[in-house]
């Protein structure tokens, strides 16, 4: 299954090492390649120009950021979206729960903010950034309204929320592969509507494309 997903053996030598039982092996792959990604081969796939480009330009579109933009990212991986982000002039800040995926995080984008934590409590003040984005992230998390309701906490008032993730019909394809497909959650885009809707913003909408979801929204002024 390893070698399935393209890991080599720095990652056969990691598992080993891991001294996990056989039954975990599932969730740690799920953490390697994905939801917590270390090891040279995620250095690698997560800092190449090519890595989830689709996401990232469909967020960088919407935001339509410039001079005067606050963006935090959640989850921001090897960093190609903050470094996107201060080409616009914003400044941008990170925050990633896997160390390998911050330290990439600063050498793709000096300039940024990186942040070791996550995205569940977000170590930043209210209404500290004027827009928030995630980039095949919301998937990975249990708690997906305590998590939105962290973007609405610390985004200024009337602050644009991007949000990309993948719709049902992409479970289990190449996109989506097991084991990851069943250690994620694949909302439809009534779903997503209703997370934001609950978790407090206003002008909710769902653009979905090829299976590929894009949730916008923004913190009400009031
Ligand atoms: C599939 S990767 C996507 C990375 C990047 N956003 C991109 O689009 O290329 C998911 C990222 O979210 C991070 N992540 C997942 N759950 C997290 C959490 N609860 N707190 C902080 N980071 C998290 C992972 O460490 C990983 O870097």
């Amino acid at each position: 299954m390893l070698r399935q997903l393209g890991l080599g053996d720095e990652d056969q030598a990691a598992w080993e090492a891991s001294g996990l039982p056989a039954s975990a092996f599932e969730d740690w792959l799920t953490d390697r390649v994905a939801r917590r990604p270390a090891g040279d081969r995620a250095r690698e796939v997560y800092g190449a120009d090519d890595a989830h480009d689709f996401a990232r330009r469909a967020i960088l579109d919407v935001l339509a950021l410039g001079p005067g933009d606050r963006l935090l990212e959640l989850g921001c991986g090897g960093g190609l979206l903050l470094r996107d982000a201060l080409a616009t002039g914003a400044a941008a800040t990170g925050l990633d729960h896997s160390e390998d995926m911050v330290a990439l995080a600063r050498e793709r984008a000096p300039g940024a903010e990186v942040v070791l934590g996550r995205v569940e409590a977000p170590p930043f003040a209210d209404d500290a950034f004027s827009a928030v984005a995630m980039s095949i992230v919301l998937m990975f998390l249990p708690g997906p309204v305590a998590a939105l309701r962290e973007c609405r906490r610390v985004l200024e008032p009337g602050g644009r929320l991007a949000v990309y993730t993948s719709a049902p019909e992409l479970r289990g394809t190449p996109a989506a592969p097991e084991p990851i497909a069943s250690r994620a959650h694949f909302y439809e885009d009534a779903e997503l509507l209703a997370l934001a809707e609950r978790s407090g913003f206003a002008s909710v909408a769902v653009a979905c494309d090829d299976g590929g979801q894009l949730l916008t929204a923004l913190r009400p002024r009031t």
